[in-house]
């Protein structure tokens, strides 16, 4: 049997996912959203490409969530995205409410699944996910790292000149201005960056990859990323309904890795059937470990602001 994926928001983020991960043909899709129509004609329009692109994934669009009953992942997407100006951390108080009432729904027909968190701020979203949802850590997962990789990753390809295949990269910390790209342990064919580029070089690429989503936000001025975004997404859903156990980036809820405590920050994860099912620990020099742990106070900031309790 197929698995099912809900996700939840169908906007440029999540009817992006439907579609890649349709496409995949592992996986039904229920998208669901608010505005009347939009979800249910997105959904046909995509189950239509199935003969195309020969994928029988079954895919429906719906208003309401009884059609999400029993649903293996389910993707939060839903939400305001950022306007040209304004960082992620802006979305908070909007996007609390959203998170919040689509994460008690999701619960009440799937109290097993796995929620992947997209809507921004990323790791407050999550962290209030996981307060909501009553799960365990290794079923509340941010998108994020995979996003921060690519984006590097394509840079330091476009620099190069090889193919971003044979580049593997390392980034930390929160989906934001605090992030920690790590270019000792990002390889080229398996040479570490800092053996290959000037510092000068590297800088300007780290630079660029913080400041990606938004170089986006300002060229498209309504709305931000999708295309990779939803491709981080699908690579994560592949991961879990496969058990592939792929080691990737995503943030998660740390108890103590790391020194961190009691907040979502992006580290390198094992994805498979369950979930996070390891949270591997990388040995970090005195300046990374003291970057990784000022983005996650920057976290820690934000979640306050929440007042979960
Ligand atoms: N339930 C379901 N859907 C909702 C709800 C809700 N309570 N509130 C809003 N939505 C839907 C909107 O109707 C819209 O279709 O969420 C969708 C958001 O889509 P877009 O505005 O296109 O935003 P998108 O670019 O997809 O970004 C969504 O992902 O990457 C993050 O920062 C981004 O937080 C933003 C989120």
């Amino acid at each position: 049997m197929r698995k099912k994926v809900t996700i939840v928001g169908a906007g440029n983020v999540g009817a992006s996912c439907a579609q890649r991960i349709a496409e995949k043909g592992h996986a039904d899709v229920v998208l669901v959203d608010i505005i009347e129509g939009i979800p249910q004609g997105k959904a046909l329009d995509m189950l239509q490409s199935g003969p195309v692109v020969a994928s029988d994934s079954r895919l429906i669009g719906t208003n309401s969530y009884e059609e999400t009953q029993d649903s293996d992942i389910a993707i939060i997407t839903s939400g305001v995205p950022r306007k040209p100006g304004m960082s992620r951390d802006d979305l908070l108080l909007t996007n609390v409410e959203i998170v919040k009432g689509v994460t008690e729904s999701v619960m009440k027909y799937s109290p097993n699944c796995i929620i992947i968190i997209v809507t921004n701020p990323l790791d407050a979203m999550a962290q209030l996910a996981l307060h909501v949802s009553k799960l365990p850590r290794s079923r509340v997962i941010g998108m994020s790292g995979i996003l921060d990789t690519t984006r590097f990753r394509t840079f330091l390809a476009m620099e190069l000149d090889v193919s971003v295949e044979d580049i593997s990269a390392c980034v930390l910390g929160g989906h934001g201005d605090t992030m920690v790209p790590i270019p000792r342990l990002t390889t080229v064919g398996g040479v570490p960056v800092t053996d290959i580029l000037p510092q000068e070089t590297i800088d300007r690429i780290v630079n660029r990859t913080i400041k990606g989503g938004g170089e986006i936000v300002s060229l498209l001025k309504a709305g931000s990323a999708y295309y990779a975004p939803s491709a981080a997404v699908a690579q994560m859903v592949d991961s879990i309904i496969l058990d592939k156990k792929r080691i990737l980036p995503c943030a998660a809820y740390l108890e103590g890795e790391y020194g961190i405590e009691g907040v979502f920050v992006g580290v390198p994860v094992k994805l498979g059937m369950r979930g996070i099912e390891q949270i591997i620990e990388i040995k970090l020099t005195p300046e990374e470990d003291a970057a990784l742990k000022k983005s996650a106070e920057a976290v820690r900031e934000l979640v306050e602001v929440m007042k979960l309790r």
